[in-house]
């Protein structure tokens, strides 16, 4: 009898070693505007233990990167999933692990930046309770507008 494969991650907290695969993930992602490696691994320093990973059959398949400040506000710097494993709710499966991560260190709002037209990742976050906030023509840069959107934490 052949085994399936469990059509949902495994959701934890990054590692070190987590690393290159999310740098991996970022190049294909977001190609020019991908974090660079040195710039990963001292994210990883100050914010590492609230990132949250997805594993698929063992293997890294998406990522959030969360930060979060000592006043109740976190940011998700980074998500993505790996394009073999997309439409399978594993976006969502990881942005709710993300946020239960902020809950349980007192975050009171979570902050994201989608660019507009992104349509699957603006509908999961406004899916799972973000509203929009703001709208920067330049946010990163020349011709790189973003929606700024937020998610309140009611404790
Ligand atoms: C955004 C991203 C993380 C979503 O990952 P995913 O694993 O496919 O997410 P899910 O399967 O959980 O959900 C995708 C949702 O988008 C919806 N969707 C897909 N294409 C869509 C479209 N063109 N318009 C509206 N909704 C769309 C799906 O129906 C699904 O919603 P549902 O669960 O209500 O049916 C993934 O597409 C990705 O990595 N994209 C590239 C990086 C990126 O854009 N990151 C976000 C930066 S802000």
């Amino acid at each position: 009898m052949a085994f399936e494969e469990p059509d949902s991650p495994v959701c934890r907290t990054a590692s070190l070693s987590d690393l290159d695969a999310i740098r991996a993930l970022e190049v294909v992602e977001f190609e020019h505007l991908a974090y660079p490696y040195f710039v990963l691994r001292q994210l990883f320093e100050l914010h590492g233990a609230n990132w949250t990973v997805a594993e698929n059959a063992g293997v890294v398949c998406g990522y959030v990167l969360t930060a979060v400040d000592g006043d109740g506000t976190a940011w998700f710097l980074g998500f993505a999933v790996a394009s073999a494993c997309r439409g399978r709710g594993f976006g969502r499966v990881l942005l709710e692990a993300a946020l239960a991560q902020c809950r349980k260190v007192h975050a009171e709002q979570v902050y994201v930046t989608v660019k507009p037209g992104n349509r699957s990742a603006y509908h999961l976050y406004k899916e799972i309770g973000f509203a929009w906030v703001d709208h920067e023509v330049d946010y990163f840069g020349t011709d790189e507008p973003r929606d700024v959107l937020v998610h309140r934490i009611y404790h």
